[in-house]
């Protein structure tokens, strides 16, 4: 039988799990041995007794060795290095692993011949909407994203009338209409708000304006921004300078600039630069989840808040962590529904010719299958 390991996660800040109780309850279901570390889901809302009613085996490192014991380690983030060098040769991690120009994650996958699946890289196909880890956290972010703002904000978000005079609605503008930036605009309008969106796939106009929100059109020019598979690609410079122009007038006007714009594997675009901050209203807020990725707004830093010429800029790029039961909840599901059905009989065996698994492999028994990721 497949022995799968539940660990604490270790990343600074991390505060979801891989599996909740119900998603050790369908692994059991399927014949799994399933061990969770002692509290590896006490921050999201699972405590040890929750898995041990649903055949989880709690483990620590003091009893047993749960990292060398295991065949399959479920985590949200890449494990730390210490753990991972103390797992079995062959062993599958499955996970957010981060690999782009990771090439320490890629030595060790190597020397330890391990089977890793980035679920960052699955393909977006129709069959691939259960075990889409990005949308069910991007969808998180965008949620947060807007209360965060309307908390920070100096303002109101919805338009009020009151004895004492009459409140405007709050102007938001968000940057990206992804998954993100959609439920961003969804939140931000059921809130009140008055809301814009900048993006550059033209897809993105039809879906926004059905949000009730303003679509900012796309600059004139001869060359317009390419997409694959969903995703937009980077943009021309001299397309960015003339987007930025546009932007530069939304922005003086808005109150809050939400910050989701990316481009898969790559730099996510500046799209607020200092001379655009310092036009906007001192007290507007700007929350950047692309912050990891560089950040679409020139100055934020990761957790934290640096206050530009009166401008709260808020780097907020770990934000599904901060509603980690349902974050959890939603990732243990993207992770069972990916590996139920390569599970028989309780043993998993990988199919690597399926679509899926082979979007998503990083490595098959330490033989690198996606160079490209780890030189990007
Ligand atoms: P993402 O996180 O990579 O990017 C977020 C948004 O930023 C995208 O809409 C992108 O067009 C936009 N962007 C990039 N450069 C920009 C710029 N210079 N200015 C303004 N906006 C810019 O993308 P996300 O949210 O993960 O997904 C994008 C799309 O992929 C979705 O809207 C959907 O169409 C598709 N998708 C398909 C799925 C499926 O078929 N299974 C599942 C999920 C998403």
């Amino acid at each position: 039988m497949t022995k799968i390991l539940i660990p604490i996660e270790t990343a600074s800040g991390e505060r979801r799990v891989s599996a909740t109780p119900a998603a050790v309850k369908k692994l059991k279901g399927l014949g799994c041995e399933v061990f969770v570390e002692s509290s590896a889901g006490e921050l999201s809302g699972f405590n040890d007794t929750l898995y041990k009613e649903c055949g989880g085996e709690i483990v620590s490192e003091s009893n047993i060795n749960i990292w060398e014991n295991a065949d399959v380690v479920f985590c949200v983030q890449t494990p730390s290095d210490s753990n991972l060098s103390k797992l079995k040769k062959g062993a599958i991690l499955l996970g957010l692993l981060s690999p782009y120009a990771n090439k320490k994650l890629q030595n060790t996958l190597i020397s330890k011949k391990i089977s890793a699946l980035s679920m960052e890289l699955l393909p977006r196909i129709s069959r691939a909407q259960s075990s889409d880890v990005l949308s069910s956290q991007a969808n998180i972010a965008g949620y947060k994203a807007v209360l965060l703002a309307a908390s920070e904000l100096d303002r109101y978000f919805p338009m009020l009338m009151t004895a004492a005079g009459t409140v405007q609605p709050a102007k938001v503008v968000v940057l990206g209409g992804g998954v993100a930036g959609l439920q961003a605009v969804a939140t931000a309008k059921r809130l009140g708000a008055i809301v814009f969106v900048s993006d550059i796939r033209p897809a993105v106009k039809e879906q926004v304006e059905s949000l009730g929100a303003r679509f900012i059109e796309l600059p004139e020019i001869d060359e317009k921004p390419g997409e694959s598979g969903g995703y937009a690609k980077a943009v021309t410079p001299e397309f960015l300078s003339k987007q930025k122009a546009t932007l530069t007038k939304y922005l003086s006007e808005a109150d809050v600039a939400v910050c989701t714009a990316q481009v898969l594997g790559k730099k996510a675009p500046v799209l607020i630069d200092s001379h655009m901050i310092e036009k906007m209203r001192s007290g507007a807020v700007v929350i950047d989840l692309a912050v990891s990725q560089g950040g679409n707004c020139e100055g934020t830093r990761s957790n934290e808040t640096v206050i530009s010429n009166g401008v709260k800029l808020i780097g907020a790029g770990e934000l599904p962590s901060s509603v980690p039961y349902d974050a959890s909840t939603l990732y243990a599901k993207n992770l069972t529904s990916l590996i139920t059905p390569f599970i028989k009989d309780g043993v998993i065996n990988l199919d690597i010719e399926d679509e899926l698994i082979s979007g998503c492999l990083l490595s098959d028994e330490g033989v690198i299958l996606q160079n490209k990721v780890f030189e990007k």
